[in-house]
């Protein structure tokens, strides 16, 4: 009998700068108001912590993190909209937190939309609290969108 190796569906990856087309149709698919690729290309330059999801090779996520005295900060989760719900966000989310602290980070924040419920969900599951809201941080359909502001203790 023979034994047979089965390849781990979902594989976590650095970001290179050859990865950012693949990311922007995820990111172009995931956001109403999506980041440039000069915003990625910018955070992959600065040496932010820039991580892929990837399934069978394809980019199907990533996460995106400055770490800089003592604080780290989330500044994009995603997974592609055919991928949710799989356990994935909140994968990629304790990948990052385990490299802020790695980085000696004793704090982790983030931003999400007011109205993000999903990703509200995944933060607080994750042990993030409300700390502040940033009025009228992110353009929305109409007008303007409030930002809560999280943070949590690594
Ligand atoms: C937020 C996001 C990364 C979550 O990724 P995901 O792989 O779907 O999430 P997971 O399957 O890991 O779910 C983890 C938890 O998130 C919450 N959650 C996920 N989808 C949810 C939904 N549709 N409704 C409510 N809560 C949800 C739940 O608490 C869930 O835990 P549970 O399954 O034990 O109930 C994903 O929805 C996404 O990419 N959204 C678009 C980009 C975005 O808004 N990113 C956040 C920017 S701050």
């Amino acid at each position: 009998m023979s034994a047979v190796l089965r390849r781990p569906e979902f594989v976590m990856l650095p970001m290179l700068g050859e990865d950012v087309p693949a990311v922007m149709e995820v990111e172009t698919a995931a956001y109403p108001f999506p980041w440039t690729e000069g915003i990625f290309r910018d955070c992959l330059r600065v040496g932010y912590c820039c991580w892929l999801l990837t399934r069978e090779e394809a980019v199907v996520g990533y996460g995106v993190m400055s770490v800089a005295a003592g604080e780290c900060h989330i500044l994009n989760l995603c997974v592609h909209p055919s991928l949710r719900g799989q356990g994935q966000g909140r994968v990629m989310l304790r990948c990052l937190i385990g490299i802020g602290r790695n980085h000696n980070a004793d704090t982790a924040f983030l931003e999400v939309r007011a109205s993000n419920r999903s990703a509200l969900r995944l933060y607080e599951a994750e042990g993030f609290c409300e700390v502040g809201i940033r009025r009228g941080y992110y353009p929305a359909a109409e007008g303007r969108e409030d930002a809560v502001i999280m943070a949590r203790s690594l």
